[in-house]
């Protein structure tokens, strides 16, 4: 064959027969474009977790395709895009901002946001679970972090739809070009909160970021602004597509669902399942900057390896038939949230959203999906994976 291609439409519907063949037949994969593809849980979380296999090597890819201007200014300089020392060093400055107390308060908020917006839509009996429920949940759980006006939400929403497309290694020319001027007017947007921040600080991850450098090495608006876009895009499409997923994993396994109803208890376990069975980020890059040996495979200085974190999910090496959805498992984490040096910040976080979504949504009564399954559309991406938009009713007021 030609090896394995996750653009193909058939693999961005259903990845999941072709990571089984891949982690029967050839777990260390060399594809058509002579990337390698990596589905073994231990050989996932081995790329994912340490410092051999780099992520520089894709910022200079990355660069060279979108050329100067504001998105390689703001984002060359984010978390995602070093390699140790540096990425040590500025996940030592944001690590430590999510303090315990910041937590709480945002457990409270994400509580409070998601059955603010689920009141309305009781009524409806009706609703398209992304664009009504988990966008705004996750738009506004965001902001909160980060201490922007609810009013901005709109400004961010746009910001974001126009930059994530030039974050994809296929990005076009007019992707760029859109995506140049809105990170022009993130950065200036952001610029302006952080100052306001540094004069009055609140109870957010920025203040707390400035506090905890002030006086010994305080930190530049530079390395904020990154830091704050950072953020907006590794938590926030992510938990959308994730409440996506899991909402539909449910539906598709009436008697998983009704146990849940039955057993409120289960919820943290069940989120565990729902990220393990249809994890919204599937894979993640590397480029290894010296030759190496991978489970016998030996990798070359300069070759790109995509490490699938939602085939390890479903090897059965580390989990008991791995195809069935059962929120009774309790067999290990899953690799959604990555491993080791570059474990997930936002993990804590991204369950809590998780958690309060599955809450309120599974407590409607007679939920089920508004469309016939064949008709859901997944969105175009090779890392991201979620429905584009998801219509469950139920029966209205309840
Ligand atoms: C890193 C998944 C939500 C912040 C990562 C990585 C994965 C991941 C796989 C590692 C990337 C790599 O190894 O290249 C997810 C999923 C989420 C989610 C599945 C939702 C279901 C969030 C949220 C935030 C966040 C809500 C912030 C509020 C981060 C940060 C990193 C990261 C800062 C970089 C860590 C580092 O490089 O050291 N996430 N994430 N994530 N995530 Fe998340």
């Amino acid at each position: 064959g030609t090896g394995f291609d996750p653009a193909d439409p058939a693999i961005l519907r259903d990845p999941y027969p072709s990571y089984a063949w891949l982690l029967r037949n050839d777990p260390v994969h060399r594809g058509a474009n002579g990337v390698w593809y990596v589905t073994r849980y231990d050989d996932v979380r081995t790329v994912l977790g340490e410092p051999r296999f780099g992520r520089a090597g894709i910022r200079d890819l990355w660069a060279t395709l979108v050329g100067p201007g504001p998105l390689s200014e703001v984002l060359r300089h984010t978390i995602f895009f070093q390699d140790d020392p540096d990425h040590a060093r500025l996940r030592a400055l944001i690590g430590p901002a999510f303090t315990p107390r910041l937590i709480r308060t945002m457990q409270a908020r994400i509580d409070e946001n998601a059955r603010d917006l689920l009141r309305p839509l009781r009524a409806r009996g009706r609703m398209d679970v992304v664009d009504d429920f988990a966008y705004p949940l996750a738009l506004a759980t965001i902001s909160t972090l980060l201490g922007m006006p609810a009013k901005d939400r709109d400004a961010l929403r746009a910001w974001s739809v126009a930059i994530a497309p030039t974050l994809d290694l296929l990005a076009g020319p007019d992707e760029i070009a859109r995506g140049q001027v809105a990170m022009g007017e993130f950065a200036a947007y952001l610029t302006e909160l952080i100052g306001d921040r540094r004069a009055h600080p609140g109870e957010d991850l920025i203040s707390a970021m400035i506090a905890a450098t002030t006086g010994r090495d305080p930190i530049t608006t530079d390395a904020l602004i990154g830091t704050a876009v950072a953020l907006v895009f590794a938590g926030h499409d992510t938990v959308t597509n994730q409440i996506g997923n899991s909402v539909l994993a449910l539906l598709r396994h009436p008697r998983q669902l009704a146990l849940l109803r039955a057993e409120p208890g289960r919820l943290p376990a069940a989120a565990e399942e729902c990220l393990r069975y249809d994890s919204s980020v599937q894979s993640n890059s590397r480029r290894i900057a010296a030759d190496l040996e991978l489970s016998g495979t030996k990798l070359r200085q300069g070759d790109l390896v995509v490490a699938l974190a939602g085939a390890a999910n479903r090897d059965p090496a580390q989990f008991t038939e791995p195809d069935r959805f059962d929120i009774g498992r309790a067999e290990g984490p899953p690799l959604s949230f990555g491993a080791g040096m570059r474990f997930c910040l936002g993990a804590l976080l991204a369950r809590m959203e998780l958690k309060a979504a599955l809450r309120e949504l599974t407590g409607l009564t007679g939920l089920r999906l508004a469309v016939a399954d064949g008709e859901l559309v997944y969105r175009r991406s090779t890392m991201f994976r979620g429905v584009v938009s998801l219509p469950i009713s139920y029966a209205a007021g309840a």
